[in-house]
């Protein structure tokens, strides 16, 4: 209670930072006009985290999927400051950025850092590998000025490239993760925290606003929650456990049955995971009931579908959180419609876990506690 009325005193004190997110047009669509989908999801089959390869230099984090849709925010790095295209990525924690050192094609298909351009870089000789399941960074580790909108953060640990698989055809030119200190590949302190640490923000909370359509109005704001972008109050969620944005939920159904989660499960609220997620039998069961068949690695439905199936019920600390048809049917751009739903985290060792990405969060303004380890969620405007 207290902290909704420092929320609103904020906001009259203007401390809320808010950056525009662009979305883009989606990897899958580029890759679609280029008939090159099916090879491109064949390589990139959804891998959520650890790869087992013996070696200890080798971190991986839960993936992000790049596919469908993607939001992408500017940020700045270096003295005077270079721009990137960001991913601002509530799953995992670090920041990377492709270097002038990198020689792998998806470099030449980015922004790069000129370290030499900047007067506040600070080098080092640490080495990092990061394991995303739609790709891998090799890079070394470095500090310089960050700056998010008005926000700056001095000497911020930050990742530069030296080799990277699989981005080749990413609309962004970096990733920024949001997640816990614990969840760093990096090991280095993540940029909320230092923003935190360094003053930055006056509370540590930070939010996202997903639009529905293309364009701009999107937005993810620090320290302080703007209720223009939600309907009626927040709802908060304790996290399961501090150190990774993921809370309990109670089950999944449909038309008042129970499909999935029946015993409770885990939901991870993921920005930078654009479909759902869940174990593949629990995922093959819904695209059966509602009738999708699969092709390629994907599930087709007619579209009229839209018009006539139910809603899928998330419940989380007894709140119903419906995401209807029109939200999990995507139609491509020869107007054909697929479901949204992706098998593959059996390979989370914790618990029966969902993946609740932006398919989820477009219809759910989002507000991330750090403060108080826990998550609001509202319905957005
Ligand atoms: C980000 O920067 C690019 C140019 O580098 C610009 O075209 C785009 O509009 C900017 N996006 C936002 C959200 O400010
Ligand atoms: C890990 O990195 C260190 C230093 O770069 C290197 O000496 C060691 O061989 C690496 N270990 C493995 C298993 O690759
Ligand atoms: C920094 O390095 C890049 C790539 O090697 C080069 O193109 C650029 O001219 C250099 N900038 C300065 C100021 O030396
Ligand atoms: C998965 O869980 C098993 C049993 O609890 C454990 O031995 C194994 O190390 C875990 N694997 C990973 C990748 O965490």
């Amino acid at each position: 209670m207290k902290w909704l009325v420092l929320l609103g005193l904020m906001a009259l004190s203007e401390c809320i930072v808010i950056i525009p997110l662009t979305k883009m047009k989606t990897m899958g669509e580029i890759l679609s006009e280029n008939n090159l989908l099916n090879i491109f999801m064949k390589e990139h089959t959804y891998r959520l985290s650890q790869t087992s390869t013996g070696n200890s230099n080798i971190t991986s984090l839960p993936m992000r999927n790049f596919l469908d849709l993607i939001y992408v925010g500017n940020i700045t790095i270096g003295t005077p400051p270079q721009e990137f295209r960001v991913v601002i990525d509530t799953g995992s924690s670090d920041l990377w950025v492709s270097s002038i050192f990198c020689t792998s094609p998806a470099c030449y298909k980015h922004n790069t850092f000129k370290y030499n351009e900047s007067s506040t870089y600070r080098p080092t000789q640490e080495t990092f590998n990061i394991i995303y399941g739609s790709g891998i960074i090799k890079g070394l580790l470095a500090y310089d000025t960050i700056r998010i909108g008005d926000l700056v953060i001095t000497d911020q640990p930050f990742g530069l490239s030296l080799e990277e698989y699989g981005f080749e055809s990413a609309p962004f030119d970096d990733i920024l993760g949001l997640n816990y200190p614990r969840m760093s590949a990096i090991g280095a302190i993540p940029i909320f925290d230092n923003l935190k640490k360094q003053g930055v923000i006056s509370e540590p909370v930070f939010a996202f606003y997903l639009s529905k359509c293309r364009g701009k109005d999107s937005v993810v704001m620090f320290g302080g929650v703007d209720k223009a972008y939600y309907m009626g109050e927040l709802k908060w969620v304790p996290l399961t456990q501090a150190g990774d944005w993921r809370v309990n939920m109670d089950h999944i159904s449909m038309k008042r049955n129970v499909i999935a989660c029946s015993g409770g499960c885990h939901a991870v609220l993921d920005t930078g995971t654009s479909l759902i997620q869940g174990l593949t039998s629990l995922v093959n069961n819904i695209q059966r009931l509602i009738r999708a068949t699969p092709h390629g690695f994907k599930h087709y439905i007619s579209c009229f579908a839209i018009n006539i199936l139910p809603s899928l019920i998330f419940t989380i600390n007894g709140i119903n959180y419906p995401v209807p048809a029109r939200a999990y049917i995507f139609k491509d751009s020869q107007g054909h419609c697929f479901t949204t739903f992706r098998g593959g985290t059996e390979q989370d060792n914790i618990s029966e876990t969902w993946v609740l990405g932006e398919v989820f969060l477009r219809l759910y303004f989002s507000v991330f506690d750090q403060g108080n380890d826990r998550v609001g969620l509202a319905q957005a405007v």
